[in-house]
């Protein structure tokens, strides 16, 4: 189906890039999208690897400072990727998808957005409250700015464990709308993100 090129309803701007019909994110939102996407993905699997291991022991230990550091990272970047999302419009939708589409899409957007800030800084506050190791990488700590508080960590463990649940389920949400959209739709959603290719035309 042919994708009509449309303006931003909110901005009245024209779409940022716009290749084969399909108005296409711009290189900043992509390259701060695909770094996230691989620290993040990469945090949550070796996250919940660690929680399945004894505390104290090895591998976990080790685990947990690249698991820790990697959310740091995913930190500084949600604070860029949040600056760059509220000065710069996404592209606007394709035409073709429907009011529902466009809604869950957008919600689904903007609880991974609040994922991104809610799991470092839950899991901080726990490994700060908590006395237990704050360094990033081998290299250096990172700042410790809790003293030491046991129901504080008790409670920052619950919600870093019960957010974790959400995680799993936004984002196995959102890379599985991306593989409807784009392997059986054929709307060229994955090309708006990658800037390559488009839609079966
Ligand atoms: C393999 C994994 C992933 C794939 C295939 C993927 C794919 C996509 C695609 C195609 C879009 C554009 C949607 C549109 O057309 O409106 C998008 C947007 C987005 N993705 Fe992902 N994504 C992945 C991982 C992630 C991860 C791990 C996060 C964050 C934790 C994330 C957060 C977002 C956000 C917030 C947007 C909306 C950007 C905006 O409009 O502000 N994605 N993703
Ligand atoms: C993007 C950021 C983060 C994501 C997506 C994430 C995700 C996860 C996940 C999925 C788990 C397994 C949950 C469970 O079933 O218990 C976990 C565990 C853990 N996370 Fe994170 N995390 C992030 C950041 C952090 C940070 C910044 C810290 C500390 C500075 C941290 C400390 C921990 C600890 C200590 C555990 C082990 C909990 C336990 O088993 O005792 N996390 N994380």
């Amino acid at each position: 189906m042919e994708t009509a090129q449309v303006m931003n309803t909110q901005t009245m701007r024209p779409p940022v890039a716009d290749v084969a019909g399909v108005p296409r994110y711009d290189a900043v939102y992509r390259v701060l999208h695909w770094s996230m996407a691989g620290i993040f993905i990469t945090a949550v699997v070796l996250g919940f690897w660690a929680s399945l291991l004894p505390s104290g022991t090895s591998p976990r230990r080790e685990l947990l400072v690249v698991h820790k550091s990697l959310g740091a990272m995913v930190f500084v970047l949600a604070l860029m990727r949040l600056t760059y999302r509220l000065t710069h419009a996404p592209p606007a939708y394709p035409a073709v998808f429907s009011r529902l589409i466009r809604v869950a899409s957008s919600v689904n957007h903007w609880v991974l957005y609040a994922l991104m800030l809610a799991m470092p800084i839950t899991g901080y506050v726990n490994s700060a409250a908590g006395g237990a190791p704050l360094q990033w990488f081998w290299l250096f700590d990172m700042p410790r700015l809790l003293t030491k508080n046991v129901e504080l960590a008790h409670l920052s463990k619950q919600m870093h464990a019960a957010l974790a649940w959400a995680v799993y389920l936004v984002l196995a949400a959102h890379v599985g709308a991306t593989i409807w959209h784009s392997a059986i739709k054929r709307d060229g959603t994955l090309a708006r993100m990658t800037g390559r290719g488009g839609p079966a035309r």
